[in-house]
């Protein structure tokens, strides 16, 4: 057999060397509330490894988090609540490693599993510091109320924070599934004032999921410093390229579709964001 030799090409998937400095600017807080004033889409999608992490980065995500869906996406377990800090570490640093490997500019979120901030501030704390140190550049927790003092603690130190409402998959138990929240108006008063307190403790980001399109609206036109509209949309990046063998949900859908390659997937992603073609609220939204 012959084949013909390229030395610059490299086996299993590794990721190009540092090289020429990025053309596009790293994603920092300061940008992303500039893109958000500007009034463009923040396209933001999970990532469990460094090449999938490398290639969304490439295709133009500006936000990449590693979310604990990676205890379905990748370990194969029935939710989130198996999912622990040392998994998260990890998968938080071959992310890292794999966008500063590529030059990649993205912002990473990652998400502080179930049980290891609910103790106590301090120990939501050294979570937060295990994940900061493996590379993340915030710390995503879910709830409200309770969760507010504990937002502002990180805040304070230095931890900047995404805070997690609606459908909050650590407590699918407690919810008794995986439904849409804040239907009724008792509900979407309760979630209302919980992004208030989250917005005011600090929390410099907010995820929504599976709330009513009408109260994500009317809800972050009420946050003071917020403008009317959601900022962006993240979905699960298995998800979005057709890879979810059960029912596909609602708010998804398939970019693989006549995309002919995942990065081509990721890119029609971030374009449709943008654009404003997706979400469609008709087609996936409450
Ligand atoms: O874990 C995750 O992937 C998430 C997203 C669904 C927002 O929290």
């Amino acid at each position: 057999m012959t084949a013909s030799h390229d030395a610059s090409a490299t086996p299993y998937g590794t990721l190009p060397p540092a090289s020429p400095l990025p053309q596009r600017r790293p994603v920092s807080l300061p940008r992303l509330a500039q893109i958000r004033a500007a009034g463009e889409k923040i396209a933001m999608l999970t990532a469990y490894d460094a090449t999938f992490a490398a290639v969304a980065d490439a295709a133009g995500v500006e936000c990449i988090l590693v979310g604990d869906s990676l205890g379905m996406v990748c370990q194969g377990l029935p939710s989130t609540v198996g999912v622990t800090l040392d998994t998260m570490a990890y998968h938080t640093a071959s992310v890292a490693r794999g966008l500063h490997r590529a030059q990649g500019t993205a912002w990473l979120v990652a998400d502080l599993p179930y049980g290891s901030y609910a103790e106590s501030r301090e120990q939501a704390l050294r979570s937060a510091c295990a994940l900061m140190q493996a590379g993340a550049h915030m710390v995503k927790l879910e709830g409200g109320g309770w969760t507010a003092p504990t937002v502002e603690f990180l805040v304070q130190r230095g931890v900047p924070v995404c805070a997690h409402l609606g459908l909050t998959p650590q407590t699918v138990h407690a919810l008794g599934g995986y439904r849409v929240q804040g239907r009724d108006d008792a509900a979407a008063q309760t979630l209302r004032r919980h992004a208030l307190e989250l917005q005011d403790a600090g929390a410099a980001m907010l995820v929504l999921e599976m709330v009513p399109a009408a109260l994500a609206a009317s809800l972050t036109a009420e946050l003071p410093h917020c403008h009317s509209g959601t900022a962006g949309q993240v979905l699960v990046l298995h998800d979005m390229l057709g890879m979810n063998l059960g029912r596909m949900p609602k708010f998804v859908h398939d970019f693989m579709q006549g995309a002919g390659s995942v990065r081509g997937a990721i890119a029609a992603y971030v374009q449709a964001v943008k654009q404003g073609r997706f979400p469609d609220n008709a087609l996936h939204a409450w």
